[in-house]
């Protein structure tokens, strides 16, 4: 029972942590920002409204380091290492022009 139990508290982390990992998505060539954050990001990211896709800090809210939030990942947030070129900043853009900056 205890060993059950301990086993479930650890797959709860995996799951909460997002195992700290990099997922290997990879967006078809034409798809656009839109349909990327509603494939790799809306399991974490939920939009807030059909306008608003996610708060922003304000130190976030340029490409640049959206770019390199979603390619390197953080603490709890995996890296998307297969987001580049074109599709990185289709991404990108569509993030900036559809969230709060808070
Ligand atoms: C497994 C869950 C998870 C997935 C999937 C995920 N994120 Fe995140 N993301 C987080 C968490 C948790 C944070 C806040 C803490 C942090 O920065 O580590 C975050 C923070 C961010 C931030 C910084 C926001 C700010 O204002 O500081 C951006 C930008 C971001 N994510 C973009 C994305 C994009 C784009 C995708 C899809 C390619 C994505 N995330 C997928 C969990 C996730």
């Amino acid at each position: 029972m205890k060993k059950i139990s301990i086993a479930s508290t650890i797959a709860a982390l995996f799951i909460l942590t997002g195992c700290g990992a990099s997922k290997d998505y990879t967006p078809p060539a034409d798809a656009t920002g839109e349909q990327i954050f509603s494939t790799a990001c809306t399991e974490c990211h939920k939009p807030l409204n059909a306008n608003v896709a996610m708060i922003l800090s304000e130190k976030v809210a340029n490409k640049d380091a959206i770019i390199k939030k979603f390619q390197g990942g953080s603490m709890r947030m995996p890296a998307f290492k297969n987001i580049q070129g074109e599709s990185a900043n289709r991404l990108a853009e569509y993030i900036l022009t559809n969230s709060e900056v808070k």
